[in-house]
């Protein structure tokens, strides 16, 4: 697990969406995993400036990660609508190859299994951006969620529902409390994975992310079995890490050849 810690969220947008720019610049039809939420807003804006100069991103197939249950498609914070606006407007996805899960399917455990084998077909996803919850979660993976899961319908922990409220009009009673969420396993199956995190409220599930013991009472704690993961956060984010200086220390002495900021030029 490599920990970046950036001095700003525009940093860390900029080191996460190098990431990505080295992935899609090596495969042109990369799969690519994507997360909403505050956290990779930057890095999205950050992609966005980089097919702006040329990276081509035309075949690049998208999975995003979650969706809820109980609010139209259209709805302006359904994850159709943040994905449609961060990443195929904004970054330039052809809509045909952005999946997102149908939280209005009739049927929801075929929908989840529809999904699923979407990826699977598709070869897997190459790399796969995460945010993480105050309380841990990743996807809409809550506390107790299982480790192994896969893709499926879930409840919103109380917690979950008070911090999404800013995105419905501060009112916690527009916010749907069921979702369809990319289980544990199924997100620990992408090669390559970067997670993102903002801010003073994330620097305990940070924590338990880095430095916990693994377990579904933090769920991005799994991600120290995964061999391949970058966590990049700002300093606030990282307040809680007990291990700070060798992260710097690692960071500081990276050899070239693994800077994603320094082989590809934005
Ligand atoms: C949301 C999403 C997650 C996201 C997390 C943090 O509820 N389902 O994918 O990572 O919560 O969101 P934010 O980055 O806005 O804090």
């Amino acid at each position: 697990m490599e920990i970046i810690i950036k001095s700003s969220d525009y940093e860390v947008g900029e080191y996460a969406a190098a990431l990505f720019a080295e992935e899609i610049s090596e495969n042109s039809q990369a799969v690519i995993g994507v997360a909403t939420g505050s956290s990779p807003e930057s890095t999205y804006r950050h992609l966005a400036s980089r097919v702006e100069n040329g990276l081509d991103v035309s075949r690049v197939k998208a999975f995003a990660l979650d969706e809820y249950v109980g609010i139209e498609l259209d709805h302006q914070q359904s994850y159709h609508s943040v994905i449609n606006r961060e990443v195929v407007q904004q970054v330039g996805l052809a809509p045909e190859n952005v999946r997102v899960l149908d939280g209005t399917a009739q049927d929801v455990v075929a929908e989840c299994a529809d999904f699923e084998a979407h990826i699977a077909s598709s070869g897997g996803i190459d790399i796969q951006l995460l945010g993480i919850g105050a309380n841990g979660h990743i996807g809409f993976n809550e506390p107790g969620s299982s480790l192994v899961s896969r893709t499926r319908i879930k409840t919103l922990a109380p917690h979950t529902v008070k911090d999404n409220a800013r995105f419905f009009d501060g009112d916690q009673s527009q916010v749907p409390i069921h979702c369809l969420t990319q289980g544990i396993g199924t997100i620990m199956e992408a090669r390559k994975i970067v997670l993102v995190a903002i801010g003073r409220n994330k620097a305990q599930a940070v924590a338990g992310l880095v430095e916990g013991p693994i377990g579904t009472f933090c769920p991005a704690s799994i991600l120290q079995m995964h061999p391949n993961v970058s966590v990049i956060v700002d300093q606030e984010a990282a307040a809680e890490l007990r291990n700070i200086e060798y992260y710097n220390y690692a960071r500081d002495n990276m050899p070239t050849w693994q800077r994603p900021d320094v082989h590809t030029a934005e």
